[in-house]
C-alpha cells in the first residue's frame, strides 16, 4: 500500500507512515496494511525487532477525522481498533521515531512501544477531549501509569500540544535525538536489539508485561464503547466540522 510502506532488512521490519499530504493521518486501509505488517512480522522468525516511524517532519496526524466524521453507528470492530489492539500482543520489540506531529493514537500507540525516540521539534498531542471524544488505546490507563495521575490528567483533559521534553517527563519517549540522525539513531537501536538472543528479549518483553494484558484489553473495550458513542455525539460533529472549515469549534450551545 502506498501509504504505508513496509520493508525487512537486517532481521527489522520497518513500518513507513507516509501520506504527506494529510500529514500522514491514518485511513482504515492504512491501518489494516500496518495491522498486516505487525502480524507478518511476528509471525517471521527472521524478523527481530519492528520499527515504526512517520516522514522527517511528521509522525503522524492521527486518524483521519473524515474517517471519524462519517464513520456509522454500529457495525463490526474496525480496522483502527484491530490496530490498537494488536499492539499489547506484538511479541518483539517495538521501536518508534517521532519527527513532528504525533497526535491522537500517534501519540497513544507509542504507550504501547519498547523504545520510543522523538526529534526535539516532536509534538505530541491526545486531543480527544477537544474532539468532544474519549482516549483510546488504553491510554488513560496506561498514561496515569506511566506519567503519574496529574501529569496524565493534564494531558488528557485539557488535550494540548506538547513538547519532546514534556514527553520524556512524562516518561514515554525514551530519549530525544537530534532531528538529522533520529531515524538512523532508531535504526541502530532495532539493529542492537535485533543481534541479542531473541528468545531472551522476547520473554523479557512478555515478563514486563504480562500483569497488565487482561486490564489493558477491558480498558481498551470501555474506552471503544464509548468512543463509538462520542463519535456520533453533536460535540464531536462540532469539534471536526470545524477542523475542516478551518474555524474555532463553538461548544456554548451544549
Ligand atoms: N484527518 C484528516 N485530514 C487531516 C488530518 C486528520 N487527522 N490532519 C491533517 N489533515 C489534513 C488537513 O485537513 C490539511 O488538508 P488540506 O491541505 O486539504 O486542507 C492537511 O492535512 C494539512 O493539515 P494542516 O492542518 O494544514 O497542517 P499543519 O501543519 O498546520 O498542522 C497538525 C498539522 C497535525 C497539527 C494539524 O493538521 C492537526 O491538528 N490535525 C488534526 C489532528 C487530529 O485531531 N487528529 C485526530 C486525533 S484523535
Amino acid at each position: 500500500m502506498a501509504n504505508i510502506v513496509v520493508r525487512t532488512e537486517h532481521r527489522v521490519t520497518r513500518i513507513e507512515i507516509a501520506r504527506v499530504d494529510k500529514k500522514n493521518a491514518l485511513t482504515q486501509d492504512m491501518y489494516r496494511a500496518m495491522l498486516e505488517a505487525l502480524a507478518a512480522a511476528d509471525a517471521d522468525a527472521k524478523v527481530r525487532a519492528i520499527l515504526i516511524h512517520g516522514t522527517r517532519d511528521c509522525f503522524t496526524a492521527g486518524n483521519d477525522l473524515k474517517d471519524f466524521l462519517e464513520r456509522s453507528p454500529g457495525g463490526g470492530p474496525t480496522a483502527s481498533f484491530q490496530f490498537i489492539a494488536t499492539l499489547p500482543k506484538v511479541a518483539k520489540p517495538l521501536i518508534a521515531a517521532v519527527g513532528g506531529p504525533a497526535v491522537g493514537v500517534g501519540t497513544t500507540m507509542l504507550l504501547h512501544c519498547d523504545l520510543v525516540y522523538a526529534a526535539p521539534g516532536a509534538r505530541f498531542q491526545m486531543p480527544f477531549v477537544p474532539l468532544g471524544l474519549v482516549p483510546e488505546a488504553a491510554s488513560s490507563l496506561l498514561l496515569p501509569m506511566i506519567a503519574g495521575y496529574q501529569r496524565a490528567a493534564e494531558l488528557l483533559l485539557l488535550g494540548q500540544p506538547f513538547t519532546a521534553e514534556k514527553a520524556l517527563a512524562a516518561g514515554f519517549v525514551t530519549e530525544i535525538v537530534p532531528e538529522d540522525g533520529l531515524l538512523e539513531y532508531a535504526r541502530t537501536a532495532a539493529a542492537a536489539v535485533a543481534a541479542l538472543p531473541p528468545a531472551s528479549v522476547q520473554l523479557t518483553k512478555q515478563l514486563m508485561k504480562r500483569q497488565l494484558g487482561a486490564a489493558i484489553a477491558a480498558q481498551m473495550q470501555e474506552e471503544g464503547r464509548i468512543f463509538a458513542e462520542r463519535l456520533q455525539s453533536g460535540e464531536a460533529k462540532e469539534a471536526m466540522t470545524a477542523f475542516f472549515e478551518k474555524r474555532k469549534p463553538d461548544f456554548s450551545r451544549f
